[in-house]
């Protein structure tokens, strides 16, 4: 399978220190994989640093292009599309400012992205502060799919939502990843479960297992010792 993303001993520091501390792996061009791990394991620095947000070392490649090199908004104007955790949408602006800037060039996917997100259509002159968590994630995961981008990478999206939200951001993702690879950040392992086909779990800033997902959701020893959870606890 070709790889869309391949990261490469991937070291990256917050403040001088060192937060991601030899991190490879690959992601292939289709469908979506999951990054896990305990809280702090360094999920987020990694995809900061994939963005280039924080100081990195490494090879980071793009269709086999070197990116690592690249300044955040050189990043993203290669197709990584970035659904940072917190979501980070302007409060004060309306659902249709808030996708206008997130606009990158003439043609966009504004057709997709409507047919993906009818309430958010409905809602296009609501101001983006008075819509609930899960009508923000899904203004976040809109902006992101508005351009044609060769990969996402999504920040926990479903944390802090209500079951039923849960279920429609997955639904989102599931979706919009019949157009791009999604390289998912999440803790909640029954949408990892329904949504990811491989899995990296990063321990203390290095990944300790990368494989199909379903086997290490499988494997309730493995799951245990990685992630300190039971995968059925979830269910
Ligand atoms: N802004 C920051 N300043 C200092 N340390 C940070 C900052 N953000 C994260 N860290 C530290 O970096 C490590 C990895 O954090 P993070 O990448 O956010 O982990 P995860 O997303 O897996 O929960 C943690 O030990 C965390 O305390
Ligand atoms: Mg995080």
């Amino acid at each position: 399978m070709t790889a869309v993303l391949e990261v490469t001993h991937l070291q990256a520091s917050i403040g001088g220190q060192q937060v991601v501390e030899d991190v490879t792996f690959s992601v292939p061009a289709h469908g979506i994989t999951a990054v896990l791990g305990r809280n702090g394991v360094g999920k987020t620095s990694t995809l900061r640093a994939i963005m280039g947000l924080i100081p990195r070392t490494g090879e980071i490649r793009l269709d086999g292009e070197r990116i690592d090199a690249l300044p955040p908004h050189r990043v993203a104007r290669r197709g990584v599309g970035y659904v940072p955790e917190d979501r980070e949408v302007f409060a004060t602006l309306t659902v249709a400012e808030n996708l206008a800037l997130a606009e990158r060039g003439p043609r966009t996917n504004r057709e997709l992205v409507d047919a993906l997100f009818p309430d958010l259509v409905r809602r296009r002159s609501q101001l983006a502060g008075t819509l609930s968590g899960g009508q923000q994630q899904m203004v976040s995961v809109a902006r992101a799919l508005l351009n044609d981008n060769r990969i996402l990478l999504v920040d926990e999206p479903t944390k802090g939502l209500a079951p039923k939200i849960v279920t429609e951001v997955a639904d989102a993702l599931a979706e919009a990843a019949r157009t791009v690879p999604i390289l998912l950040v999440e803790q909640n392992l029954e949408v990892v479960r329904r949504l990811a086909g491989d899995a990296v779990v990063i321990v203390g800033g290095r990944v300790a297992h990368a494989g199909r997902a379903a086997d290490l959701l499988d494997d309730p020893e493995l799951t245990r010792r990685l992630l300190g959870v039971h995968a059925e606890a979830h269910a």
